[in-house]
């Protein structure tokens, strides 16, 4: 697991590039959001990191659907972890299946690591942890370019919208 401790600041990061073209993985540890699994993970390529309230932040949309969901809704952080380009076929597994029917973090070569709470990849290069701040639903009556709704929800499975606060970044 990556040991060295970042500050947002001395980071080398653009999301265009990492979460955009090379994604990532979006994962929460609970007890309590499944009888038998204890963590889960996504793909995810939509996202973002910034500022606000003051904070230095995360962003990241998740729809209702997804099985990681549950536990991110159940857990006080959320982990953003990127991989070299290697582990593509490990992220669009990860982002084809999902945890409720398969191993799917073992299926792809992963392994992941429980600390204090949150989900670490042995295989990660970058894991970004967060802390909670917002959550919402994205509102359809919201949409300002009402053709967005028929591209990205046809289905109106509008992506729940989680700020987090960065606190740890763990890098090589
Ligand atoms: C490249 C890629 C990017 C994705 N981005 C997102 C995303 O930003 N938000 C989302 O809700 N799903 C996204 N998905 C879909 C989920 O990763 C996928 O539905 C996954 O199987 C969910 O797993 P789960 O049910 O175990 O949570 C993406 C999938 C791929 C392949």
């Amino acid at each position: 697991m990556n040991k060295k401790l970042y500050s947002p600041e001395e980071l080398d990061f653009n999301a265009f590039n990492k979460i955009g073209k090379e994604w990532m993985l979006i994962s929460a540890y609970s007890e309590n959001a499944h009888p038998d699994k204890k963590y889960n993970t996504m793909t995810a390529s939509w996202g973002g990191v910034g500022v606000l309230w003051n904070k230095n932040v995360f962003f990241c949309f998740v729809r209702p659907q997804r099985f990681t969901k549950k536990f991110i809704d159940d857990s006080d952080t959320v982990t953003l972890s990127f991989f070299g380009e290697e582990y593509k076929p490990a992220l669009t597994k990860c982002g084809r299946t999902s945890g409720k029917d398969t191993d799917k973090i073992a299926e792809a070569g992963l392994t992941a690591v429980i600390q204090d709470g949150s989900v670490f990849f042995e295989q990660a290069k970058l894991t970004v942890v967060g802390k909670k701040l917002f959550a919402q639903y994205m509102d359809e009556n919201s949409f300002i370019d009402k053709s967005l709704i028929g591209t990205c929800y046809p289905d109106k499975d509008y992506h729940m919208v989680y700020v987090c606060e960065i606190k740890e970044i763990y890098g090589e």
